[in-house]
């Protein structure tokens, strides 16, 4: 299956009550190909309204990361958890997140990412551990599935906390040597 097929199987896809009331389906976006690929939560307004992941405010912070380390966004997968946004951007239901995960695992199987890099706890407790503590285990490497996988700071706790930003640098960072070391093998 190609991804374009997924997102065809995706479309109308009302698996969850999210798929009722969403504007537009945020399947994901980037580089088909890519080594690295970012988890988020859930489509958030902006991203209901135009289909893309990570544009609103929390995604041009966390462009202006991308730039820092030197990571172009279009040479990257980004994408998330729940496909749907949740009413009032509220945290994802574990039912939605188990009626909507398959796509994830389906898109991760076809792209084929080497670093799979979860931003925020909600991705982490799903894709690296269920008791996974952000604060405490941002940045730190998980070798899951032949993945290498970490969880940084999810760009909207930065924009409510900027003290974190300081450890988003550093963890982003990281990614970035990953990322480089990938190159060197
Ligand atoms: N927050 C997320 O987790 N994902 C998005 O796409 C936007 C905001």
């Amino acid at each position: 299956m190609t991804l374009a097929e997924l997102e065809a199987s995706c479309a109308d896809c009302h698996a969850c009550p999210l798929g009722d009331t969403r504007t537009k389906l945020v399947f994901g976006v980037g580089c088909e190909t890519a080594d690295l690929m970012f988890v988020g939560e859930a489509p958030g307004e902006k991203e209901d309204l135009s289909g893309i992941p990570f544009v609103g405010a929390a995604g041009k912070l966390f462009d202006r990361y991308l730039e820092a380390v030197d990571i172009p966004r279009e040479s990257v997968y980004i994408a998330n958890i729940l496909k749907c946004r949740p009413p009032k951007n509220r945290d994802p239901l574990p039912a939605e997140e188990d009626a909507c995960i398959g796509y994830l695992r389906e898109q991760v199987r076809i792209i084929k990412p080497k670093l799979i890099v979860c931003l925020g706890r909600i991705s982490a407790m799903r894709l690296i551990k269920p008791d996974f503590k952000i604060t405490r285990e941002h940045g730190v490497w998980f070798q899951r599935g032949g993945f290498e996988m970490c969880a940084v700071y999810h760009p909207s706790a930065l924009l409510r906390d900027p003290h974190k930003k300081e450890d988003m640098l550093v963890d982003m960072k990281s990614v970035k040597a990953k990322l480089d070391e990938l190159s060197t093998k």
